[in-house]
């Protein structure tokens, strides 16, 4: 017999990932991303099981507790891995659902992995669910599990958030899956998106592929309502600015500065390495203001934090190519002897470091093509409660509409982006403390716990139209 829970979070991964040494040795370690950022606070703060697979292939194992989180590993084979995980859903979807910045692959085996995989989600979570249990299933490679589980246990209430944009009705009519994704996500109570325009997507599409009718938040189906609605998500803001004010984490910022050689202004890039982020386009503008002499390469330096990701997908590949080419370039072409003006770094960091890198940037650059949110931008501003700091923000990321105070830049517009960036570095301390307080502000206010708890009480109270209630 199963323990059973009464809260569930259904994720394709757990928070942790688990690491094995050539001498056959195991860790734990976070895993990448912010959907775990931001789930784990949450369910740390909560009693509750998370689902999700460990991150190698055909692992069984035991139910265990890491982190103050109960966590029930769902095993998936290498093909499954291939075709469920680097395909259909890291190939096919998320260039699909990020405007396409990358051609979509579609493929029928990749499809059928896929359904199989979220089948396996949903009928370990209708056994690990109690009577009547609040089941939130997390983000697009789990898109089919609410109709699924619905199915096999009609007394939940289920949860769906997706944490990446949901594309214009236009781009998601490519998928020749597109019925079956969107009836997938109709076994949701709740679907949540991270902005007002994804949630109006969704409903356009509903209406369009399905001829279901909605008015408001509300998609009404023959025998239930289905809400929709935006919850942008956040970070730990509390957790973030406790953390740097340490006096370890002030002293390592100080030292960043020293081991880059003191620059008068230290840029910063932190992300996955991923197609969508823009990494190439915030470099190139860099490169060109060194170029064209506005500023020297002992005046500013560059840090880029590359996450290691997807790194067996073809795109992934193709991009670490070309951004390790591309820094390579730029600094053989602009360094002096002892300043390389772009350092580079390919590698994952505890979030102590992270914190202290944040602190001691002058100034960050977030410049991704399209993105749910960014919670990068977010965890910077939770770090400056200092007010200096300036962000650079793409006006494509989900962020850019809570973060209106930050330098914001069309990422495709090259000469706009390094406008900004110099108006960044040569704001003055007065200017820059306005910004980061309004920021600072929202983030505190908005921050993760909120986002959870308005969900979750948006999930448990029923929809004012629903028929099932409506007369009870
Ligand atoms: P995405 O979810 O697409 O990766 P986000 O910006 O929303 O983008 O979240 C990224 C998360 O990963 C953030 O919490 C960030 O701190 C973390 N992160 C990014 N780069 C690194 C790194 N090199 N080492 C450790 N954590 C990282
Ligand atoms: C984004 C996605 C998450 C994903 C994360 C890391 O945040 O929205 O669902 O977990 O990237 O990607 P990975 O493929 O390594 O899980």
């Amino acid at each position: 017999m199963v323990g059973r829970s009464s809260f569930l979070i259904v994720a394709n991964r757990l928070p942790v990932d688990r690491i094995v040494e050539q001498d056959g040795t195991a860790s734990w370690r976070r895993s990448p991303g912010g959907l775990v950022t931001a789930i784990a606070p949450v369910m740390q703060r909560r009693h509750g099981a998370w689902l999700g697979w460990s991150g190698a292939p055909d692992e069984e194992l035991e139910p265990f507790e890491q982190d103050g989180m109960h966590l029930i590993s769902i095993p998936l084979s290498a093909e499954e891995i291939e075709l469920y995980y680097e395909g259909f859903s890291n190939a096919t979807l998320w260039p699909l659902y990020h405007d396409v910045v990358a051609t979509p692959v579609f493929e029928r085996r990749m499809w059928e992995a896929y359904r199989a995989v979220n089948e396996r989600f949903a009928r370990a979570a209708a056994e690990h669910a109690e009577e009547g249990a609040v089941v939130w299933v997390q983000d697009y490679q789990l898109q089919l599990v609410p109709s699924m589980l619905r199915e096999l246990r009609p007394d939940l209430r289920i949860g769906f958030f997706l944490h990446i944009p949901f594309p214009p009705v236009e781009l998601f009519w490519q998928l020749p899956w597109r019925r079956e994704l969107v009836q997938g996500l109709l076994g949701a109570d709740l679907v949540g998106f991270q902005l007002p325009g994804g949630a109006a997507n969704f409903r356009r599409l509903c209406r369009r592929l399905l001829g279901v009718p909605y008015k408001g938040n509300e998609i009404f189906l023959e025998d239930r309502v289905v809400r929709t609605q935006a919850f942008p998500i956040s970070v730990d803001f509390g957790e973030l600015d406790e953390m740097v004010r340490r006096p370890e984490v002030v002293s390592r910022a100080k030292e960043i500065r020293m081991e880059l050689g003191d620059p008068e202004h230290m840029l910063l890039g932190v992300d996955r390495l991923d197609y969508t982020k823009g990494i190439g386009q915030r470099l190139e503008a860099f490169g060109e203001l060194l170029k064209d002499g506005l500023i020297s390469p002992g005046e500013a330096v560059f840090v880029q934090i590359a996450t290691p990701s997807r790194e067996r997908v073809e795109e992934y590949r193709r991009l670490r190519d070309d951004i390790e080419l591309q820094v390579g370039r730029i600094n053989g072409e602009t360094s002096e002897f002892g300043s390389q003006p772009i350092q580079y770094f390919h590698q994952s960091y505890p979030k102590d470091e992270l914190a202290a890198l944040y602190l001691a940037a002058d100034v960050m650059v977030v410049t991704p093509l399209r993105d749910g949110m960014n919670l990068v931008a977010k965890e910077y501003v939770s770090c400056h409660h200092d007010l200096h700091g300036a962000l650079v923000l793409s006006e494509f990321a989900g962020a850019a509409d809570e973060l209106r105070q930050a330098f914001l830049v069309n990422p495709y517009d090259v000469e706009g982006v390094k406008r900004q960036m110099l108006a960044a570095m040569r704001a003055t301390p007065h200017e820059l403390a306005r910004r980061m307080r309004t920021m600072r502000r929202r983030v505190a206010t908005y921050d993760v716990d909120r986002w959870a708890g308005e969900f979750l009480n948006s999930l448990e109270s029923p929809a004012a139209s629903d028929p099932a209630t409506s007369h009870s």
